[in-house]
């Protein structure tokens, strides 16, 4: 029998308006940065969808580049989408982005109109999609005028290939170039997606402030900051965790002793709390209206049950935000 999502998945989420926007977005939304590529089982892949949408995660984001390699994290995605999920597809929230390196040659990369135009195209081929719902552009490019790269955002609504667009990796300063821009063209920006966590907290020197006046939503990445937020650290580096798989991006030197002591110290508080530190650093992120949704990552679907259940202990009394300031200082 073909699979059927569970009938009461909408009971257990909350969804939460994006900026100004008609659009909602689940409080947790599902990345797939990392275990959807070639390396991973399609069937684990397809066990942490089913399970994100069983809980109400409606929204997946995707990148041209996610794999490894870059590209068949959108591939093995369509084919998921395919087999389990087409006849919901409007229940979907589906994201896609271009900006960094993705083929050979000056045409491959950054932000110009020939860029991410012809990347959108072999995103919407990779994945069999007639259109994404969200197409952002994933990093600032310092050469290309932001005009062209915000028109080709505008372009890609008007031909109904994107149905809303974003910008991710920001400054504040860009970003609030980019917001206009794509006002006067008439496409407004839907939503940011910058890094925000405990461990990461440039977006509070200004650029939630300045999304929040704009109207424009915010999606939190890597809110566990790559897993360093949760247990899984504790006693040493599990071999199937992300920072003993030879990731560039989270390596055992990232894993110092400074860090950990200020892991045990949260994840004490946490304990406190009644829930997990995953829970109680996905609820920091979420304290106030300003971020729109986190955007997890997961190689297990108990991390996504984890990541859920945080949503009945969100509150921080006064007394818990000066100690997990205390903490970090
Ligand atoms: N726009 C951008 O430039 C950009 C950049 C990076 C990411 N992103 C987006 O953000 C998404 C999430 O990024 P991320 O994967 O770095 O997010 P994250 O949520 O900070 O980290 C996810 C990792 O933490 C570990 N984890 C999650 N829940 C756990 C739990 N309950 N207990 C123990 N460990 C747990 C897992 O690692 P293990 O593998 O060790 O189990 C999981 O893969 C990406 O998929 C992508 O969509 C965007």
């Amino acid at each position: 029998m073909t699979w059927q999502p569970h009938p009461e998945r909408y009971s257990s989420m909350e969804y939460r308006r994006c900026g100004r926007s008609g659009l909602k977005l689940p409080a947790i939304s599902l990345g797939l940065w990392h275990n959807f590529g070639d390396e991973t089982l399609l069937e684990t892949s397809r066990q942490l969808l089913r399970k994100a949408f069983d809980l109400g995660i409606t929204h997946f984001d995707l990148a041209n580049n996610y794999g490894p390699p870059p590209g068949s994290a959108e591939a093995n995605f369509g084919r998921i989408l395919r087999e389990d999920f087409q006849a919901w597809r409007d229940e979907l929230i589906i994201s896609t982005k271009a900006g960094y390196t993705m083929w050979d040659g000056p045409y491959g990369d950054w932000g110009s109109r020939k860029y991410l135009i012809s990347s959108l195209d072999q995103s919407l081929k990779r994945t069999g999609l007639e259109y994404v719902d969200i197409f952002y552009h994933h990093r600032p490019d310092p050469d290309t005028p932001l005009e062209e790269t915000m028109r080709a955002l505008d372009h890609v609504v008007r031909q109904g290939k994107a149905l809303y667009v974003g910008i991710s990796n920001y400054p504040a300063d860009r970003a609030e170039k980019a917001i206009d821009i794509l006002n006067d063209l008439g496409t407004p920006c839907l939503i940011h997606q910058p890094r925000y966590s405990l461990f990461e907290r440039w977006v509070e020197g200004g650029l939630l402030d300045l999304l929040q006046e704009k109207g424009v939503g915010s999606i939190a990445f890597s809110p566990l900051a790559g897993g360093q937020l949760t247990d899984r650290y504790l006693s040493g580096i599990p071999a199937d965790s992300r920072a003993a798989s030879g990731s560039r991006f989270l390596n055992p030197d990232q894993i110092t002793a400074e860090k950990l002591a200020k892991v045990r110290q949260l994840n004490a508080l946490a304990e406190k709390r009644g829930q997990k530190l995953s829970q109680m650093a996905l609820a920091w992120v979420l304290r106030d209206e300003k971020v729109t949704s986190v955007l997890i990552g997961a190689s297990k679907t108990s991390q996504i049950e984890d990541a859920v259940g945080m949503l009945s202990q969100r509150h921080f009394s006064e007394q818990e935000r000066a100690e997990i300031e205390a903490i970090l200082v």
